[in-house]
C-alpha cells in the first residue's frame, strides 16, 4: 500500500484539511479568516455538502455528512471519502489531514473510503511514475480514534490491496504456484504460517476434483493452506476458510467465448485472493481467533490430456461425479478442499468463488448471492457483517430439491444443474461434500467490474476481504 495513515493531535495549518462536520459549530474556527467562514456559512445554507477553500498554501475542505452509524449512513460517508481522493489527487496534494469532533465510526468509514479509492495497479505500466495518484499520506485527528483503531484500517486496508492485487496480476504472471508463493510472503509478513501442497501431495491426498481440472494445465495445481493460531485464541474449534483459486477458466474443452466471457476470466481466483487477503486482515491486527484458510489452485484449459464432458471421476471424498460440462470447474476443486475442511472440526466453514454466472446474472454487482446450513444467530452475524461494510449478502435457498437436478445415470453427481437456479446448484453440489455448518459465498458478480465504482475502483474490488474479517472481529469480541 503505498499510502500511509497516522494519527495526528493538531490539525496543522501547513496541511491539507479535510473537516468532516455535520453544521457549522463543528468547524474548527481557527482554520479560517472571517470571509472563509462567511463564504462556509453560505454554502451551507446552499446545501452544499464539500465546501472547498483554496488558502494560500494548502486546501481546507468542509465536507459535510450526517452523524449516524446505520450502515446506509457509512456507505454514503465512505464514497464521500472516494470523491475527496479524486479532487485531492486532481490538484496533486501529497498528503491531507481529516480533522473531526463527530462519532469515530463515520469518521472511520470516511478514511476507509479515502484509501481504499486511491488503489492503482501499476506494475505494468512503463510510464507508472507519471500516473501514479499524487496522494501519499493521511492524517487523522480525533480525540477518540487510537492507535489500534488506525492499525485495524491499515491492516484491512492493506489487505483489500493485496486481494485486488492479485485478482487484477495477469494469467500469464499468476499461475497456481505463483498464487501460492504469494501467500507464503503475505503469510511471512503477517505472521500466520502457509503451507503449500504440490501436485505430488495432491496425488497422494487423491484430490479427484483438483487433479481432473488441472489435466489440461502445463502448470502444476497447488493446494494451500493458511493458519492463524494465536496463544489467546478464544475458540477451540477452527474458523475455517475456503477460497476458488481458479488462475485462469478458459471453461476447458467446454469453452467460453472471448467478449465478455473468457477475457475476464483472471479473476477466477478472488476466492482465493479474498481468503488469503481475510488471513493476512486478521493476523496483522491479531484477532485472537483460530483461522484456517484452504485455497485449491490451478488453471482450467482444453488439451489433449484435458478432462472432457462425459469423464467420471472420483473426488477426494470416494464420491463419483459425471462432468458434463468442464467449464463447472471451481465446484470441483471446491469439493476436494470442503472434504479437506472436515478433518479441521471446524466451528463453521466460509467459503468464497466466482462460482457462477447465474449468481452475477440474479443480482449483479451489487452484493453476494449466499447460501448455507448454519444456525439463526450465525445468519444474523452474517448479514448484519455483509451490511457494516456493505458487502451486502441475498441469501438464496438451498432446499434439498435441487438435489434433483444433480442425479447422474451413471455416477453418484453429475458437476452441472439444470438450466434454471443455476447458481443454487452449484452450492448445492458443495454441500454434498460438507460435513460442518456450511456457508457459501458466491462473488461472481462483485468480484471483478467493469466501471468504476467509487471506493471499489475497477477490476478486481477486494470483495470479501472485509466481510470475513467484520464478521470474525465481531465474534471474537
Ligand atoms: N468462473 C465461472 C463463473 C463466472 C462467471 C465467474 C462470470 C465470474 C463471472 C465458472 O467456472 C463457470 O464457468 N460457471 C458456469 C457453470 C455452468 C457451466 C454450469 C457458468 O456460470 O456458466
Ligand atoms: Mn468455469
Ligand atoms: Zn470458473
Amino acid at each position: 500500500m503505498h499510502i500511509t495513515i497516522a494519527l495526528q493531535n493538531t490539525a496543522r495549518k501547513t496541511e491539507n484539511l479535510i473537516v468532516l462536520a455535520t453544521a457549522e459549530k463543528e468547524i474548527p474556527k481557527e482554520q479560517f479568516s472571517k470571509e472563509e467562514m462567511s463564504f462556509i456559512r453560505k454554502e451551507i445554507k446552499d446545501k452544499k455538502k464539500q465546501i472547498v477553500i483554496n488558502q494560500y498554501k494548502r486546501l481546507a475542505i468542509v465536507q459535510l455528512v450526517t452523524d449516524n452509524s446505520e450502515y446506509a449512513n457509512l456507505e454514503i460517508v465512505r464514497k464521500a471519502g472516494a470523491v475527496l481522493a479524486g479532487r485531492l489527487n486532481g490538484v496533486k496534494a501529497n498528503q491531507a489531514t481529516i480533522s473531526s469532533t463527530i462519532s469515530t465510526e463515520v469518521v472511520m468509514a470516511f478514511s476507509e473510503g479515502l484509501i481504499l479509492s486511491n488503489y492503482q495497479f501499476l506494475k505494468y505500466k512503463s510510464k507508472a511514475a507519471s500516473e501514479k495518484n499524487s496522494l501519499k499520506s493521511v492524517g487523522i485527528h480525533h480525540k477518540s480514534i487510537t492507535k489500534s483503531d488506525i492499525d485495524y484500517l491499515k491492516a484491512i486496508c492493506t489487505a483489500v490491496y493485496k486481494t485486488r492485487d492479485l485478482v487484477n496480476e495477469p494469467p500469464n504472471f499468476l499461475t497456481a504456484v505463483e498464487l501460492s508463493n504469494q501467500f507464503t510472503k503475505m503469510g511471512k509478513d503477517a505472521g500466520f504460517t502457509v503451507k503449500v501442497f504440490d501436485k505430488e501431495e495432491i496425488t497422494k491426498m487423491k484430490m479427484g476434483g483438483l487433479l481432473s481440472v488441472n489435466l489440461g494445465s502445463i502448470d502444476p495445481p497447488t493446494f494451500t493452506v493458511m493458519e492463524y493460531k494465536p496463544a489467546n485464541a478464544v475458540n477451540t474449534k477452527p474458523y475455517v476458510l475456503v477460497g476458488k483459486g481458479v488462475v485462469y477458466d478458459t471453461g476447458g474443452m467446454s469453452l467460453k467465448p472471448t467478449p465478455n466471457s473468457m477475457d475476464s476470466m483472471k479473476c477466477d481466483m478472488a476466492g482465493g485472493a479474498a481468503v488469503g487477503g481475510a488471513m493476512y486482515a486478521i493476523a496483522k491486527s491479531k484477532l485472537p481467533v483460530h483461522v484456517i484458510a484452504l485455497v485449491p489452485a490451478t488453471d482450467n484449459r482444453p488439451d489433449g490430456n484435458a478432462y472432457v464432458p462425459g469423464d467420471v471421476i472420483t473426488m477426494m471424498s470416494g464420491k463419483t461425479v459425471e462432468v458434463l460440462n468442464t467449464d463447472a470447474e471451481g465446484r470441483l476443486i471446491l469439493a476436494d478442499a470442503l472434504h479437506y475442511a472436515k478433518s479441521l472440526k471446524p466451528e463453521l466453514v466460509m467459503e468464497f468463488s466466482t462460482l457462477t454466472g447465474a449468481a452475477a446474472a440474479a443480482i449483479g454487482q451489487y452484493g453476494i448471492v449466499s447460501m448455507g446450513k448454519v444456525n439463526d444467530a450465525t445468519r444474523a452475524e452474517l448479514e448484519i457483517a455483509g451490511n457494516n461494510v456493505y458487502e451486502r449478502l441475498a441469501e438464496f435457498p438451498m432446499w434439498d430439491e435441487y438435489d434433483d437436478l444433480l442425479k447422474s445415470d451413471i455416477a453418484d453427481l453429475k458437476n452441472i444443474g439444470g438450466p434454471y437456479g443455476g447458481a443454487i446448484t452449484a452450492g448445492r453440489f458443495l454441500l454434498n461434500f460438507t460435513d460442518y455448518p456450511y456457508m457459501h459465498f458466491d462473488i461472481a458478480g462483485p468480484a471483478f467490474i467493469k466501471g468504476n465504482d467509487s471506493y471499489r475502483g475497477k477490476n478486481g474490488t477486494g470483495v470479501g476481504v472485509r466481510l470475513i474479517t467484520e464478521f470474525i472481529k465481531n465474534r471474537v469480541k
